[in-house]
């Protein structure tokens, strides 16, 4: 298994190319489901979890090639993919790939709306908390169809007219279930309202694919989502939007180590409130043409409080690699999430680099200390484990952070980017 080793204390300099995002590429791919015709996304990330959804999706019938090559040809790297589920062959997505990746229950939402069934077992708890599918559940309800659980999976199935539009008001932000709403509402008759929907920018992307294909949305990145249902929906070409997450996890870096890195081909406008967060601990942000500039000399680190929110406040997914940066500050931050009940796992990780760090609730109180000294860690997800390479460009000494699969699920080219700016970084092969 591999391991990243990275020697602490160099300051990072240069330009990192920002890729296309994991969490919108996902339910783009997902998307394809929902017509006959060939749907072609560019910038999409080579991480493992879309390298998994396309052997997902092939399983249901969609055929895949990858930068032009069959699938099998060339593994499943590249950057365009052409997905085409001319016919479903199976409406049943089972418990070992379900099991392997959350996202991939979502293939619920366009299987019903397209073959007016599906059988998709239940995803399961995961490292950051219970994570339930009820509210994803409770679409499908509402725009008619029927639900069982049955031994682990969900069984759904639409009334013989298909779904029905509807009104959806969801009692809390949800990503997957905004998702859910706006891919089966598509091919539903009728209109639906999605009240209090996600407002992320992977959102509005996937509904700007979903129009080009012929569905017809609006008000996609508010809080108020109409959709007229359409009876197919076509092919098209659609690029995924850059890497916000990845964005914030890089200038989290830059922040932590000092020196001046150039975010290409990120906007600001899709990370603001981190940016925020980053400036008041002391970098300079500015925006250019070519993406946005961190630049942190001199000056340390100033201790600054955040709370996770859904967009646009502080996203939970760069909550763990602030805190890794609010561990060299110089005084007390206060952390809070409110997204996930148990997304702290880091702090025991980043407790062996030497960080103080004491959890109170949805709370953690981060006390900066001068000096963080490199020792081996793991993390139990992505963004701990990313917050734990953070930390280890500042510390000390050598650190070797394992369990790098979390990291490839999540960050395309992670230790190419970081030395090309000047990180002390490789990856090495475990004994064994
Ligand atoms: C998406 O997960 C992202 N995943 C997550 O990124 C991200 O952390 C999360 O949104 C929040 O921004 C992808 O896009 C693939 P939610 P999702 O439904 O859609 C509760 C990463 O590291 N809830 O918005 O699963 C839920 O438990 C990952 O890239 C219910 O109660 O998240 C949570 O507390 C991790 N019932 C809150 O809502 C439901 O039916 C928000 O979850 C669904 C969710």
């Amino acid at each position: 298994m591999d391991r990243i080793r990275i020697v602490g204390g160099k300051e990072l300099n240069g330009t990192i190319p920002i890729s296309g995002a994991k969490n919108a590429a996902l339910p783009l791919m997902i998307a394809s489901l929902l017509t006959a015709d060939r749907l072609t996304l560019d910038n999409v990330p080579n991480l493992a979890d879309v390298n998994m959804l396309v052997r997902i999706l092939g399983n249901h019938g969609v055929d895949y090639t990858i930068n032009g090559k069959r699938a099998g040809e060339n593994g499943t790297t590249g950057r365009t993919i052409h997905l085409t589920a001319g016919e479903i062959v199976d409406t049943l997505a089972p418990y070992e790939l379900v099991s392997k990746m959350r996202a991939s229950f979502w293939v619920i939402a366009p299987l019903l709306a397209r073959m007016g069934e599906a059988k998709v077992s239940l995803p399961g708890g995961c490292a950051i908390g219970t994570r339930p599918v009820d509210l994803l559940l409770m679409v499908l309800e509402r725009l008619g169809a029927s639900v069982d659980i049955d031994a682990g999976y969900v069984v759904t199935k639409a009334g013989s007219g298909g779904l029905k539009g509807a009104e959806i008001e969801f009692p809390k932000v949800t990503v997957g279930g905004t998702h859910t709403a706006l891919m089966a509402a598509s091919l539903a008759h009728g209109k639906s309202v999605v009240h209090n929907a996600a407002r992320e920018p992977e959102i509005v992307d996937l509904a700007d694919c979903l129009n080009k294909m012929g569905a017809r949305i609006r008000g996609a990145g508010t809080s108020t989502i109409e959709i007229d249902g359409v009876a197919h929906l076509s092919g098209t070409r659609h690029a995924v939007l850059p890497d916000r997450i990845e964005a914030g996890t890089y200038a989290c870096a830059v922040a932590m180590t000092g020196g001046d890195v150039m975010l290409e081909g990120v906007r600001p406008e899709l990370f603001q409130s981190a940016l925020d967060a980053i400036e008041k601990a002391g970098a300079v942000v500015t925006t250019t043409n070519e993406g946005v500039r961190i630049k942190r000399n001199g000056a340390g680190i100033s201790p600054v409080d955040v709370t996770t929110a859904p967009f646009p406040g502080f996203p939970t997914d760069l909550q763990a690699q602030f805190m890794a940066l609010m561990t060299r500050a110089k005084g007390q931050s206060k952390i809070t999430e409110t997204i996930f009940e148990n997304r702290f796992m880091h702090v025991q990780e980043l407790a062996r680099l030497g960080s103080h760090i004491r959890l109170d609730g949805d709370c953690a109180i981060v006390e900066g200390v001068e000096r963080l000294k490199g020792a081996p860690v793991m993390a139990t997800d992505l963004r701990a484990s990313v917050s734990l390479v953070i930390a280890a460009l500042a510390a000390e000494g050598e650190t070797m952070v394992n369990r790098v699969y979390h990291l490839d699920r999540g960050f395309e080219n992670l230790e190419r980017k970081l030395g090309a700016c000047g990180a002390q970084i490789e990856r090495v092969s475990a004994p064994g």
